[in-house]
């Protein structure tokens, strides 16, 4: 077997001493994730500058049969972005390949790196007067090739669709460092397999994301933000109904949120809400590039309150109060984290099931653990919610599985937008038709038949008898 030594010193060739990180306070923050759940231990951290040291990393890894972790903004939320604590493998971070390599304002495209951080790249975007619709509170440190890698979701996913529905082409480091260049700006490709749709959402596990061409959209001249308490989740549902009948396809954000999810905003950040107290709230947001849709919210939403399908509501006067109100919702996950440990769902049931879904996931929690505090909020226009349990982590496998029973039982999805990374394999791979796992499982062999792709991400580790 060859040596590390060889393998570092052949890494530090290729990529220079500014590409490869040994020291153990230099690789720190690449050795954990976001939520501070998973800590592991890097061989080594390389960090390439473009797509053909990507590609001759990939080839050394290939050699030496060492593991390879991508990470591009580490903001991940199921631990796919860390390595294991066996110190043998290679965390490669996309950090360092941030250039937007064109915006086309006319054919509505940029072109992208992985390491382009998604704020930058939608405001880059917004200076041609074009809109990058991804948007998530983790916007000002998660990049452009972790987004793809997690086909991310988010707070636009209501109007614009997931990062799927927005990636035209990708460029692709393969596991035998092949380099597949499938940028195309194109609107309409339809000649032979759509193979970039399996490298999005695969979270590292099929080869590693350079580049991206993305679907811009025009920018909305105008945009209302409102803030409604509800009575339940039935009539946040009602409300969402009442507004797209009316303003049709402006709605861009339905966001919901608990009571006590609010509350903790405003304990952990001395935020607070801007209407009475209630045990729900709705964030809604409608942007067009149209005139007259201040007006137009402003009826949708009288009609709503009329209709006693939302109690109190505000809409914002300003930017600056629509940022606000915005702060209130992106500031939940970080109050969480502050109030402190927590199991998080990431779960999707068919839209109109939400309410009957909470009802039947809070009577099992009650069961399980009485008392518990339930901080409960997410994406209502997509039918995700997040229903996290603020406990100790050491129930969370009793947890995750009474949850996603009832996830189950409601033909609903355990993660929705999060991914599996290594948090979720177990739960997956117990509830998944094996069919569709051994199906998954094809793929994976045939694109790395090495499995050095991020093992035990999304898919459970190979056992010693190859299963
Ligand atoms: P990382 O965390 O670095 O990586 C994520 C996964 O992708 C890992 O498995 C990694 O190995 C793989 N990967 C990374 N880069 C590449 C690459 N170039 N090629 C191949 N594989 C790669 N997510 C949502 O979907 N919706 C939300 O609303 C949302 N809100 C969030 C709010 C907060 C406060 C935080 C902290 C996170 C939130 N997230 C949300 C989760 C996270 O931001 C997204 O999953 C994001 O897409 C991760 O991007 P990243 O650059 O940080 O990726
Ligand atoms: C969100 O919707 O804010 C995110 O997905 C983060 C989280 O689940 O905490
Ligand atoms: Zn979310």
């Amino acid at each position: 077997m060859m040596s590390d030594a060889a393998f570092l010193s052949r890494l530090r060739e290729k990529l220079g001493t500014t590409g490869v990180l040994m020291d153990p306070a230099q690789c720190e923050s690449y050795a954990i994730d976001w939520r501070r759940l998973f800590q592991g231990k890097p061989l080594v951290v390389a960090r390439p500058s473009n797509t053909h040291e990507v590609a001759a990393v990939v080839a050394l890894c290939r050699d030496y049969q060492i593991a390879i972790v991508p990470q591009a903004g580490n903001t991940g939320m199921a631990g796919g972005a860390v390595p294991d604590a066996s110190g043998r493998e290679l965390v490669l971070s996309l950090a360092r390949m941030n250039t937007i390599r064109s915006i086309d304002p006319v054919g509505m495209t940029m072109e992208v790196e992985a390491g382009v951080i998604l704020k930058t790249a939608q405001d880059a975007a917004a200076a041609q007067g074009r809109l990058l619709p991804v948007s998530l509170a983790a916007e000002g440190s998660a990049m452009m090739g972790g987004i793809v890698a997690t086909n991310a979701g988010g707070l636009n996913v209501l109007r614009y669709g997931m990062t799927r529905a927005l990636v035209l082409g990708l460029e692709v480091v393969l596991p035998d460092a092949t380099i597949v260049n499938g940028l195309r700006h194109l609107r309409k490709d339809n000649a032979g397999y759509d193979w970039k749709q399996v490298f999005i959402g695969s979270e590292g596990t099929l080869g590693i994301v350079t580049a991206a061409v993305m679907r811009l959209l025009p920018q909305p001249k105008d945009s209302v933000t409102a803030l409604l308490s509800v009575p339940h989740p039935q009539a946040a549902l009602d409300l969402l109904a009442c507004v797209q009948s009316e303003l049709g396809d402006s709605i861009t954000a339905c966001e919901m949120m608990a009571g006590f999810s609010l509350g903790l905003v405003e304990k952990h950040f001395g935020l607070r809400r801007p209407i009475a107290d209630g045990e729900w709230f709705v964030l809604i947001e409608a942007a067009s590039t149209l005139s007259g849709l201040r007006e137009a919210t402003e009826t949708a939403l009288g009609h709503a309150l009329q209709r006693g399908f939302a109690l109190d509501g505000i809409i914002a006067e300003s930017g600056r109060q629509a940022a606000e109100l915005w702060q209130l919702r992106e500031r939940i996950t970080e109050s969480e984290g502050k109030e402190g440990k927590s199991v998080k769902h990431d779960v999707s049931v068919p839209i109109p099931l939400i309410p009957a879904f909470l009802r039947a996931a809070d009577e099992a929690m009650a069961r399980l653990l009485p008392g518990t505090r339930i901080n409960c909020f997410g994406h209502l226009g997509d039918g995700n919610l997040h229903y996290n349990i603020l406990v100790d982590r050491h129930t969370a496998d009793e947890v995750n599985v009474v949850v996603h029973d009832v996830v189950q039982r409601f033909g609903g999805s355990i993660s929705a937008e999060h991914g599996i990374g290594q948090y979720r394999v177990a739960e997956l791979d117990r509830r998944r038709a094996p069919e569709e796992q051994i199906l998954s499982r094809k793929i994976k062999d045939a694109i790395d038949p090495d499995g050095l792709m991020n093992p035990g991400k999304v898919l459970p580790r190979k056992s010693a008898h190859g299963h």
